[in-house]
């Protein structure tokens, strides 16, 4: 039976995958370590079960009484102004994080990393395969995430190296779906949250920068595969999210479709916005055979719709109870 701990289990990513955690019957306790940063309590509220505890503290600093088989460090926010609007508690989180949470590993156990797409900066090569070096800045905006990412990767494949780590690093594209903070900040939930308060959709420059529109499912079952259900020998840096590269202006355009009133509006671009991000998929092929993403951006941008509808509802209920 394991003892699993998951840092960063009360934001968007993390309480996905601590439900599927949950699911295991092979896992006799979660615990979550959370500052409750960019996280909500709320993400875990629904969680009935007994193997399950949370606690509130910073990652670097945290005190616990036993050690783990397996640990998940996803504690770091991944929204660019938060990110940026407090630099060195985000290099600390990843990397300190990192440190703190190596020493709560058992002899054997197994360290899950989630890296990210920002590691490949503003990319000369399109799609990014795990092999290319990156064109980072790394004393600009954006270096206190992408550089504490690729530090973090070191300091993992180098205890992976020096000492036999069981490492296991993804590197995300972004990511979407439910959970995300209506005031998270990044494209698809901002758009979402404009057009339901009935305020101009804001688009940063022409819009023509793409991404890959990773919904949440989707990507929380390549990390379930790839952290702990398939059987895996790959032992380097893996791409996870969707290869259809489609331009933030069509995500705006669609969501306005579904807002009736819904308009665009366009502000002065972003300093240093990568223009382009595409995954190459060929290792994640291989490593985890039959896994894609299923999902249209269509689709998973309507069922983030529908569920920020929800959510306002429910926040209107609440006030008027
Ligand atoms: N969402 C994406 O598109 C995306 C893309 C690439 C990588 N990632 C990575 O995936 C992970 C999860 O991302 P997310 O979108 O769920 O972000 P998120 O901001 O919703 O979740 C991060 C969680 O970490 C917690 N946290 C931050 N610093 C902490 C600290 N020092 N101690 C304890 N808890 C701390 C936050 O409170 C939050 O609950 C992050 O590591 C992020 O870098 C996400």
């Amino acid at each position: 039976m394991k003892s699993v701990l998951l840092a960063g289990g009360a934001g968007f990513i993390g309480s996905h995958l601590a439900d599927r955690l949950l699911k295991r019957s092979d896992v006799e306790r979660l615990v979550v370590v959370d500052n409750l940063w960019t996280g909500l309590r709320e993400n875990l509220a629904h969680i009935r079960d007994a193997r399950f505890t949370f606690v509130r503290s910073d990652v670097e600093s945290f005190q616990s009484p036993c050690m783990f088989d397996e640990v998940y460090h996803l504690a770091s926010p991944a929204s660019p102004p938060w990110y940026m609007q407090e630099p060195e508690r985000t290099i600390s989180a990843n990397l300190l994080g990192a440190f703190r949470l190596r020493d709560l590993l058992l002899p054997g156990g197994r360290f899950c990393f989630t890296s990210t797409s920002e590691v490949y900066g503003d990319p000369l090569v399109s799609p990014q395969p795990e092999s290319y070096r990156g064109s980072v800045d790394c004393t600009g905006p954006r270096s206190s995430y992408d550089e504490s990412k690729r530090c973090t990767e070191a300091f993992l494949f180098e205890s992976q190296r020096m000492r036999g780590l069981d490492v296991r690093v993804v590197r995300l594209f972004n990511v979407y779906g439910p959970r995300t903070r209506e005031d998270d900040g990044r494209a698809v939930s901002n758009f979402i949250m404009q057009a339901l308060n009935g305020r101009p959709v804001t688009i940063y420059g022409d819009g023509m920068q793409s991404r890959s529109w990773g919904y949440v499912d989707d990507i929380v079952e390549g990390l379930e595969r790839f952290f702990w259900r398939d059987p895996i020998e790959h032992r380097r840096p893996l791409n996870v999210g969707n290869d259809r590269e489609i331009p933030v202006i069509d995500v705006a355009r669609h969501i306005c479709r579904l807002v009736p009133g819904a308009r665009i509006t366009h502000l002065d671009p972003v300093p240093q916005d990568p223009t382009n991000r595409r995954p190459d998929l060929t290792v994640a092929n291989r490593v985890l055979p039959g896994w894609t993403c299923h999902i249209p951006y269509e689709r998973g941008v309507a069922l983030t719709l529908k569920w920020f509808r929800s959510q306002l509802t429910s926040d209107y209920t609440a006030m008027s109870a």
